[in-house]
């Protein structure tokens, strides 16, 4: 599709991440390993209005879908009224959400009537130790119970997103996908990235695309790649018995060339790629009383400038390691991948 605004490898701006605050009440260690963090401070984080302005902008170079993240989203208060704010604008084609799932019990029902479109839950594993393991908390209940909520209020086309990790959960993507297609949902299956706090990684530890491929097919048999609809990061294929589920292969076969999105974090940092190491302060832009239309010039400006291709420079690199120490995140937070947006 053309636009207006096409950055300078000719990929639009149609996907706006939300980061909506930087807390979290999990701690995977794929994303936050640590102990201690440096957390946004709460005065700079953007009020509801202040978002929706920046929305509405970005809505004028091509924006028309916009998925919440965090940290965990729900633990924003009153994130349904920020929801009810962005269903109000119909060119937003597609209002989603990211979330770990521990909240939706609770909250899954004011999400629907807000109107949010489809959520997709993190998991990445079905079983109890392990999830204690990986996120150094005990609610896998309350997740799958966010599931079955999510379910009965109405949401439609749930994913699963499934972090795959060599040793931790490689030996249960059967059981994942058995247990995604019981809750009707699609997993997805992410190759572990070397973003933000993933300060653990190692490229032995990536489940490569080919690998998940391989551990499937030995269970199931053939397994066919499903035609893409959209930029979106995943490939999809399917089981001999028609059930689909997804492959987001950002290290071994980053998607780059097609990206067409871009984060914005909770205190108003602009990231235009993942791995960004600089990002645009609109919030010291709005806050110091710039008007729409200069705001607007600046967004297609830093847009039209854009040439990062994040995964595939480091998809380059020999001897890969994690793109941050613990040290340069304390010093900049917003390196960290719960602070722009999993
Ligand atoms: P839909 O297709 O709209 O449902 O969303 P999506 O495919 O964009 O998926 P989602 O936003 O849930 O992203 C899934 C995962 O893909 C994230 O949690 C990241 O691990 C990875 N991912 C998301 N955005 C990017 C990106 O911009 N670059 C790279 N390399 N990986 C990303
Ligand atoms: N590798 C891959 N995905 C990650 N996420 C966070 N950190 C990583 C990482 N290092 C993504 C996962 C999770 C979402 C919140 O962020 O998809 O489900
Ligand atoms: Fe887009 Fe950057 Fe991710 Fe590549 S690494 S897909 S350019 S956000």
């Amino acid at each position: 599709m053309t636009s207006n605004f096409p950055d300078r490898l000719g990929r639009p701006l149609r996907n706006l991440r939300l980061s909506v605050t930087d807390r979290c009440n999990l701690r995977c260690q794929y994303c936050m390993p640590e102990d201690e963090y440096v957390w946004l401070p709460k005065d700079d984080v953007l009020s509801f209005e202040e978002i929706t302005r920046v929305v509405d902008q970005f809505v004028t170079l091509g924006v028309d879908k916009v998925r919440l993240t965090g940290g965990e989203p729900l633990l924003r208060s009153q994130l349904p009224v920020l929801i009810k704010m962005l269903a109000e604008r119909p060119q937003l084609r597609d209002i989603a959400m990211t979330t770990n799932g521990v909240l939706l019990p609770k909250h899954a029902q004011d999400l629907k009537d807000a109107g949010l479109h489809r959520l997709t839950v993190s998991l990445d594993t079905i079983d109890p130790e392990t999830f204690s393991m990986m996120t150094r908390r005990d609610d896998l209940e309350r997740v799958f119970e966010g599931l079955r909520v999510a379910r009965e209020v109405g949401f439609e086309n749930t994913k699963i997103d499934t972090v795959a990790i060599n040793g931790v959960n490689d030996g249960e993507f059967v059981e994942l996908i058995e247990f995604a297609r019981s809750a009707s949902a699609e997993l997805r299956f992410i190759e572990y990235m070397d973003v933000g706090g993933a300060t653990r990684w190692r490229m032995d530890r990536v489940v490569t695309r080919d690998r998940i491929l391989e551990i499937l097919s030995a269970k199931y048999g053939s397994i066919t790649e499903v035609a893409r609809v959209d930029a979106a990061p995943a490939d999809r294929f399917a089981l001999p018995d028609g059930t689909t589920f997804g492959i987001i292969s950002s290290v071994t076969q980053p998607f780059c060339a097609t990206c067409d999105r871009a984060r914005l974090t909770a205190d108003g940092m602009w990231f235009t790629c993942l791995y960004a190491e600089k990002g645009t302060d609109l919030r010291q832009l709005i806050r110091s009383g710039m008007s729409d239309e200069a705001l607007r010039n600046r967004l297609i400006e830093v847009w039209t400038d854009r040439s990062d291709r994040g995964a595939e420079v480091r998809a380059g690199m020999t001897d890969r390691a994690p793109l941050a120490e613990p040290a340069n995140l304390r010093d900049n937070p917003h390196l960290e991948m719960h602070t722009r947006g999993g």
